[in-house]
C-alpha cells in the first residue's frame, strides 16, 4: 500500500487522475472500476478536462461501477446511474455498451448479481478500481460486518449510512434501505486499487483502514492485504495516521513502480 498525503482536495484529485490517465495510456481498453459519492467528483472533473483539452480517449475503456441503490430507476436523480451519467459519462467518449452499473430495478437480484460478476470476469477482471470510503469504514456498500470474501450481492444499509446519505435526499425516509454492491472479494480481485478520501469526517475511517486491525468491522481494512493499492488523501483525512507517509512524491515515481 502506498499512502500519499496531498495538501487539499484538488491536489488529491489531480494525483488520482495522473494514475488513471497513466494506466489508460498504457492500456486503452482499460477495465476501470468506478465509484460514486462526493469524493471522486474532482477526479472525474479532471478526466473530463483532459478529454476536452487533450483528447484523452475513452472509446475502448470498459467500466464497472461499485454499487447502486435498490428500487431507484436510472432516471431518479439520486440513482448512481444518474450520478455517473451527469458527472462523467455524458462528458466523455465512452460507448454506452462499455458501461456497467448494478441494476437497482432488477427483479431477480441474485441472478443479476451473478451476471454482474460474470461480466467482470468476461472483461478480463478490473484493472484499476476507484474507491471512496464511508465514515464507518465501508467500501462500496459493504457495511461493517461484511464478509471479507463477499461477492456482488444485496446489502442492507446501516442507519449510519442512511443518515450520512440522507443529505442528498429530501427526507431520510426516501433513502433506500438496500443496495446492490460489489463484494469485498470482488473489489480485492482488482489488479490495482485507488482509494480516495478527503475531509476530517474520514480521518477515523482512514486510520482504521490503513493502520487498524484487519476486520470485517472496518471492511476497508482489507486493503492491507491487497498487492497494489494507492491511498490518496488530503491532509484532513490523513491527520489521524501515526505513520510517516510521503507528502510530495513525484508522480513519475508512482507511475514507474
Ligand atoms: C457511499 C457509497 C460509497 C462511497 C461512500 C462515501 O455510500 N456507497 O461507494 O465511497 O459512501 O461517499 P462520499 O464520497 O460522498 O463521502
Amino acid at each position: 500500500m502506498l499512502v500519499i498525503l496531498k495538501d487539499n482536495y484538488d491536489a488529491m484529485s489531480r494525483e488520482a487522475a495522473l494514475i488513471v490517465v497513466d494506466r489508460l495510456r498504457k492500456k486503452p481498453n482499460l477495465v476501470l472500476g468506478l465509484a460514486t459519492g462526493s469524493t471522486p467528483l474532482g477526479l472525474y472533473r479532471e478526466l473530463i478536462r483532459m478529454h476536452v483539452d487533450e483528447g484523452l480517449d475513452f472509446s475502448k475503456v470498459v467500466t464497472f461501477n461499485l454499487d447502486e441503490y435498490v428500487g431507484l430507476s436510472p432516471r431518479h436523480d439520486q440513482s448512481y446511474q444518474y450520478f455517473m451519467r451527469e458527472n462523467l459519462f455524458k462528458h466523455i467518449n465512452i460507448p454506452q455498451q462499455n458501461i456497467h452499473l448494478p441494476d437497482g430495478m432488477a427483479q431477480d437480484i441474485d441472478g443479476f448479481c451473478d451476471w454482474y460478476e460474470s461480466e467482470i470476469s468476461k472483461a478480463g477482471g478490473i484493472d484499476l478500481q476507484v474507491l471512496g470510503i464511508g465514515p464507518n469504514g465501508h467500501i462500496a456498500f459493504n457495511e461493517p460486518g461484511s464478509s471479507l470474501g463477499s461477492r456482488t450481492r444485496i446489502k442492507t444499509l446501516t442507519e449510519n449510512t442512511m443518515r450520512t446519505n440522507a443529505r442528498f435526499f429530501k427526507d431520510i425516509l426516501e433513502v433506500p434501505k438496500y443496495a446492490i454492491t460489489m463484494g469485498v472479494g470482488t473489489i480485492m480481485d482488482s489488479r490495482e486499487l485507488l482509494l480516495l478520501a478527503n475531509g476530517a469526517g474520514k480521518a477515523d475511517a482512514i486510520r482504521a483502514a490503513v493502520e487498524g486491525p484487519l476486520t470485517g468491522q472496518c471492511p476497508a481494512s482489507i486493503i492491507q492485504l491487497h498487492r497494489k493499492t494507492f491511498v490518496i488523501l488530503d491532509r484532513e483525512a490523513g491527520c489521524k495516521l501515526s505513520g510517516s507517509y510521503p507528502g510530495t512524491w513525484r508522480s513519475s515515481f508512482l507511475l514507474d513502480r
